[in-house]
């Protein structure tokens, strides 16, 4: 059994309460856009939505600086040169390996705790779409100051869309994240490992250890 502490305490407040808003504006979101006063009153809804988007805002500015001072972006870097096989490998075994019990073609370590898979995934969503959601957020809370239009379409039709589009692939990126955190050593073991801060594996691998087997990650 081994244990590496991947999830320094700021990342872990920083993940659920991410998580939270998050889902708090998703939840608003949707009560607005469908127009589902049944679910949250739009009166409600509006402020809430507004505040726990200035609070995601506020929360991925923490995480940027967090990987900046605190070693945690290394993690997010990627090696292009092995990322096509690492990605490949990675792929089939989600797809494939995962259902014939084939051992994990990743393993953990101090160094390397994200599979190729989640780097990209992970630095798509922090880099990419989080980012561009909270400019497109920003841009609808202040869009009286915009101009009119925009290559001769209305800028508040643009940002509206934008914003719900980059809504709907997050929404994407979370139920895929939610499914793929399942899929370590044991269902439980990532989540253990971003509550706890610790990674442990190897229970598994031990019980097989006795019968000659090799160990397996996630
Ligand atoms: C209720 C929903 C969520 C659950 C249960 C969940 C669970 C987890 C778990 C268990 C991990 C650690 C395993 C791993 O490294 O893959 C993780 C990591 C991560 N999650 Fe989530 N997550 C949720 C929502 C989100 C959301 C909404 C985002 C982004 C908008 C997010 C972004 C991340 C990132 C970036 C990491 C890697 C952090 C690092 O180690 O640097 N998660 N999540």
């Amino acid at each position: 059994m081994s244990a590496l502490y991947l999830y320094p305490v700021w990342l872990r407040l920083w993940h659920w309460l991410n998580a939270l808003l998050f889902l708090v504006s998703l939840v608003t979101g949707i009560s607005m856009h469908f127009a589902l006063g049944w679910l949250i009153p739009f009166d409600v809804a509006v402020p809430v939505h507004n505040t726990s988007g200035i609070l995601l805002t506020v929360s991925w500015a923490a995480f940027l600086l967090g990987n900046l001072v605190g070693g945690n972006g290394k993690h997010y870097l990627i090696d292009l040169r092995r990322l096509p096989m690492d990605l490949f490998r990675q792929v089939r075994y989600y797809v494939y390996g995962i259902f014939v019990n084939e051992p994990h073609p990743f393993h953990v370590s101090a160094e390397h705790k994200l599979n190729a898979l989640q780097t990209l995934s992970y630095v798509g969503v922090m880099y990419l779409l989080m980012p561009l959601l909270i400019v497109s957020g920003w841009a609808f809370l202040f869009s009286a100051q915009l101009p009119e239009t925009l290559f001769g379409v209305g800028t508040i039709w643009l940002v509206a869309m934008a914003h719900l589009l980059l809504a709907w692939m997050m929404l994407l990126f979370l139920v895929v994240h939610v499914y793929i955190i399942t899929t370590g050593e044991t269902p439980t073991t990532n989540l253990k490992a971003m509550v706890t801060g610790w990674h442990r594996e190897g229970a598994r691998a031990e019980a097989r250890g006795a019968r000659g087997g090799a160990a397996d990650s996630r």
